[in-house]
């Protein structure tokens, strides 16, 4: 409990009893029989009221609470947590002969007893468990090694169908083992909004799922709408359950655990012999595409958990479970042509247009090529027809050619050569497999590219900008590049785009000049950012904006320089200083500094007693990682040397320590210190 909070008043405990009640409620309507009791204004309203009365009053916040649904825990590693039962996986298979030996070998070691199987889903997402003791979840941990797993529990919370506390009738002591899908809706729209931000999109499903998990700050976990599949209950071996005739089966136990308030899927059916059981297979190796989350598979359990000590397991797995794997689905269809998509980098990626074929519950008409390399890889040629095939991946691949249908004398496919929308001759860097289009200035898709990019939420965050609405400024002549955006007056935006959804009326245009205004807040590094320089992300900005402290610095620096900068390689160094020596870039940035964009990094400076000093680091630190330790002394007001000269003050030596730089010092007379030494230098200082 809080020391300096007042008790909780009888009438804020009395609320927050009934809050509670009525949100677990609604949120177990929604989540589990996906009905909305009040609208989500209301819902929203009472949820709000909750946080806040368990803020004032923290007495009151039970780790069961619905406000823990909104996360907020931030966690800076994931605490290793030992499994109390190994988390074993499954044995699995693409053959169907090997599901009919399971099937024979397992009524052969049953000897005669009576028995059936469950058939269920195979979850395609991150395996976890749930520990609940007294009816509360007080743990949930990742899979892992099977031994070991991460303790996720503050972003499990967050998790809408993840019980925090059970009705009905409960062991005392159990864990409740399934899979956190993220349902395809969901993912979509996720990563629609990643790509809008400038962020990289998740390949799929299961990584996004198991990237959510690991999120450090719960709240945001709890924007991700994650879904838990329960698939089995576990019981300790003591448990009185294991007497109870409710646990005696897995479907028994599912049942239970549905009454307790778990998502329990209701896909699951008893099958008495393998008919039953192919047949199971084959109607959700169709219907699969159907549903609204990715499975891999059909998972085959005997039903009977008394039979499962008499099967046992393997070294791995259990000898009563098996798993079937759906075989990726694959067609051939005719190339009817290649096109060439043009990104916000420039970049050319180019693309099969198909035939179209039906493939995994969707019309396929385009897949990626990747780049020239992966055509040549390939052979393909002019006519071919493609082999496509759609496995967990929502995204249809090309895998090959089908050679039995390649017409005779068939030509391989020539790459473009200039860019399909400005015409410019496309470039291959050396070494990298992609074709650019190096007219980033004059090229509409770069142009509208780095437009995004420069508004985007990471860099100027400039919301009230979408990329339809910068198409019509685009369209009208009002802005081709990121400087003419501060130029805009209320005068020329209202009226603009009259009739159309993106049409931009008085409260519209006031909301974009206050969102331009408020940018001019953004510090130096993001403004760096949102530039676009190639390969120049939002770390590169960053240690580039506080390496050198200004853009005149950051413009005047050689290569050399600029590839002295931690973590800016060669090519990125290139890259920064190809885009200063253009005259426009150089144009624009001035512009942007006449705006009244940060054009200086905010001084990060806490005290001054390592001014004059030049201190060289080396060698591993206890209480620093190596940039900490190099930020420190620059916000101390001194500066990181790479190598030891006759200009250095001291050498900071850490575990193993370069012997060259250690010599070095010693030789030309450079006094060596300790991290110890370090710490007290700043220390003492700080306390004068
Ligand atoms: S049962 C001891 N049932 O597939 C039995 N597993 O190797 C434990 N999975 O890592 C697993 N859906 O995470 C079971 N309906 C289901 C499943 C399922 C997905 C995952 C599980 C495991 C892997 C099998």
């Amino acid at each position: 409990m809080d020391l300096f909070s007042a008790p909780a008043p009888e009438s804020a405990r009395q609320r927050v009893a009934e809050l509670t009640r009525l949100i677990d409620r609604y949120n177990y309507e929604y989540y589990m029989n996906d009905r909305s009791l009040v609208s989500d204004y209301e819902f929203d309203a009472l949820l709000r009221e909750l946080v806040e009365l368990e803020k004032q009053y923290p007495e009151l916040s039970l780790p069961t609470s619905p406000a823990r649904r909104v996360g907020g825990e931030v966690n800076k590693a994931f605490r290793q947590v030992e499994h109390r039962f190994p988390m074993l996986s499954l044995g699995n298979t693409y053959s169907i002969e090997e599901i009919e030996e399971f099937e024979s070998r397992t009524r052969k070691l049953l000897d005669g007893v009576p028995f059936s199987y469950t058939c269920e889903l195979k979850y395609d997402g991150v395996a976890i468990g749930l520990t609940y003791r007294h009816g509360q979840l007080v743990q949930a941990v990742t899979r892992g090694n099977g031994a070991v797993g991460d303790d996720i529990t503050s972003n499990a919370r967050t998790v809408g169908t993840i019980p925090l506390k059970l009705q009905g009738d409960y062991p005392d002591d159990f864990e409740a083992r399934g899979e956190v899908v993220y349902p395809f809706e969901a993912f979509d729209a996720m990563n629609r909004q990643r790509e809008a931000d400038g962020e990289p999109p998740f390949a799929n499903p299961r990584n996004a799922a198991s990237g959510s998990l690991k999120l450090q700050d719960s709240s945001e976990c709890a924007k991700r709408k994650l879904m838990f599949c329960m698939y089995f209950l576990m019981l300790p071996p003591d448990s009185a359950q294991q007497q109870d005739p409710a646990y005696a089966s897995h479907s028994g136990r599912l049942e239970v655990a549905r009454s307790m308030g778990f998502k329990v899927q209701p896909y699951i059916k008893e099958c008495r012999d393998i008919q039953e059981i192919k047949a199971f297979i084959d109607y959700w190796d169709k219907e699969r595409w159907n549903l609204p989350f990715g499975i891999d598979g059909v998972v085959i359990k005997v039903n009977q958990t008394g039979l499962w000590d008499q099967l046992g397991n393997t070294a791995k797995s259990p000898r009563w479970a098996i798993a079937y794997k759906f075989k990726a689905e694959r067609v051939s269809t005719p190339l009817e042509a290649v096109t060439y998509h043009v990104g916000r980098t420039g970049i050319v990626t180019p693309v099969a247009n198909l035939k179209p074929v039906w493939l995994g519950g969707t019309t396929v008409r385009r897949a990626t090529l990747n780049n020239a390399d992966f055509i040549a890889k390939l052979d393909i040629r002019e006519g071919d027809s493609l082999l496509v095939e759609k496995g967990g991946e929502i995204i249809p691949k090309i895998v090959g050619v089908d050679l039995e249908k390649r017409p005779e004398g068939a030509e391989p496919v020539r790459y473009a050569t200039v860019c399909p929308v400005c015409g410019t001759p496309l470039v291959r860097p050396e070494g990298e497999a992609g074709h650019y289009c190096p007219n980033s200035d004059g090229c509409l898709p770069q142009i509208l590219g780095q437009l995004e990019h420069f508004v985007s939420r990471r860099a100027m965050d400039i919301d009230s900008l979408g990329s339809e609405r910068l198409r019509l400024l685009y369209d009208t002549g009002l802005v081709s590049n990121v400087a003419d955006l501060y130029d805009l007056t209320a005068e020329k935006l209202v009226g603009l785009g009259e009739g159309t959804a993106s049409s931009i009326q008085e409260k519209g245009a006031d909301n974009i000049l206050k969102a331009l205004e408020e940018s001019k807040k953004v510090p130096f590094e993001r403004v760096l950012f949102a530039l676009g320089i190639r390969y120049v992300g939002e770390v590169g900005a960053k240690k580039l904006a506080r390496h050198f402290g200004n853009i005149d610095a950051l413009m005047g620096a050689n290569v050399m320089e600029l590839a002295m900068v931690e973590d800016v390689g060669e090519v990125t160094a290139v890259a920064v200083n190809d885009y200063f020596n253009l005259a426009s870039h150089r144009a624009i940035v001035e512009r942007l500094r006449a705006a009244g964009l940060q054009m200086t990094a905010e001084d990060k400076r806490v005290g001054n007693q390592l001014q004059g000093m030049t201190i060289v680091v080396s060698g591993v630190f206890q209480h620093f990682k190596r940039d900490e330790i190099k930020a420190s002394i620059e916000q101390h007001g001194g500066k990181v040397g790479s190598s030891v000269s006759g200009k250095t003050t001291y050498l900071l030596a850490g575990d193993n320590m370069g012997p060259e730089k250690l010599k070095k010092a010693e030789k030309i007379g450079v006094a060596i210190i300790s991290e110890s030494d370090y710490e007290r230098m700043i220390g003492e200082a700080d306390s004068k």
